[in-house]
């Protein structure tokens, strides 16, 4: 997470926040909120923007398939639990893989998985399709197809952590041009703290493990937390947490 320095003067046109969200998505199961797509998966809308831009939980159950689909924009998902499957690979929890735009692929379990997906475009079902001049309007004006980046984070077993501040450990996963969402995990140890800061652009936040607080609430392992830009808080957790952010600006400290 890129973090300013303290230039308490500079905080202008930064239009008023969108309404903040929290959810507590390992709770949700049996509320109604979960559709099922196709047999055996099941997905979970936590947030999703005029420009396309969605985020969702997806729960395959074991042998559940997606098809083969294009991705029309960047698709950065996180193994929360179980495995997944494509051709090239298994990618177990805790692995980070991005899918470029233009890239495609089919996907699968083979033991169940919930995965958290975080998509800047929507995806495109290709069955029947092969590539060539009738290649349907939605899967032309793509670039060739980019290269996966897959990364087996080992986030709980402290793996490749740079010190963002006291007590407060990132790993960047993935950085992307500037405007563009960056991905890292972030590493509170207990009792450390992030000062005061405004969002200059939205921030999701997702807690994988622990417990982290702010001046609105306590999100346990399971939360999701949408920081609109604009807000601001404070951020400290007691017992310490693991939480995966995709930010599209840095705070700044006031
Ligand atoms: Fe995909
Ligand atoms: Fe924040």
């Amino acid at each position: 997470m890129q973090m300013e320095a303290n230039p308490r003067n500079r905080i202008r046109n930064v239009p008023a926040p969108r309404m903040r969200v929290h959810l507590d998505f390992a709770g949700i199961w049996g509320q109604g909120l979960w559709m099922a797509p196709r047999p055996g998966i099941k997905v979970r809308e936590l947030y999703q923007s005029d420009d396309g831009y969605r985020i969702s939980m997806v729960r395959y159950a074991p042998g559940a398939k997606v098809p083969e689909h294009l991705h029309t924009g960047d698709e950065h998902s996180y193994v929360l639990e179980g495995s997944v499957r494509d051709a090239a690979g298994e990618y177990a929890a805790g692995s980070y893989l991005l899918n470029p735009m233009g890239s495609r692929h089919v996907m699968w379990s083979d033991r169940g998985a919930l995965v958290l997906t975080h998509r800047l475009g929507p995806i495109r079902f290709l069955s029947g399709w092969r590539p060539g001049p009738e290649a349907p309007p939605e899967a032309r004006g793509f670039p060739d197809e980019g290269t996966p980046l897959l990364i087996d984070t080992g986030a709980e077993a402290g793996a490749a952590w740079e010190r963002l501040r006291k007590g407060v450990q990132i790993m960047p996963m993935f950085e992307g041009s500037p405007g563009n969402y960056k991905t890292a995990l972030v590493r509170y140890l207990p009792g450390s703290a992030v000062p005061a800061h405004i969002h200059l652009g939205d921030e999701h936040v997702y807690v994988l493990s622990g417990c982290q607080e702010d001046e609105h609430g306590s999100y346990d392992a399971g939360s999701y937390v949408y920081n609109p830009m604009g807000t601001t808080h404070r951020v400290w957790s007691e017992e310490g947490c693991l939480v995966l952010i995709h930010w599209r600006a840095p705070i700044r400290f006031l």
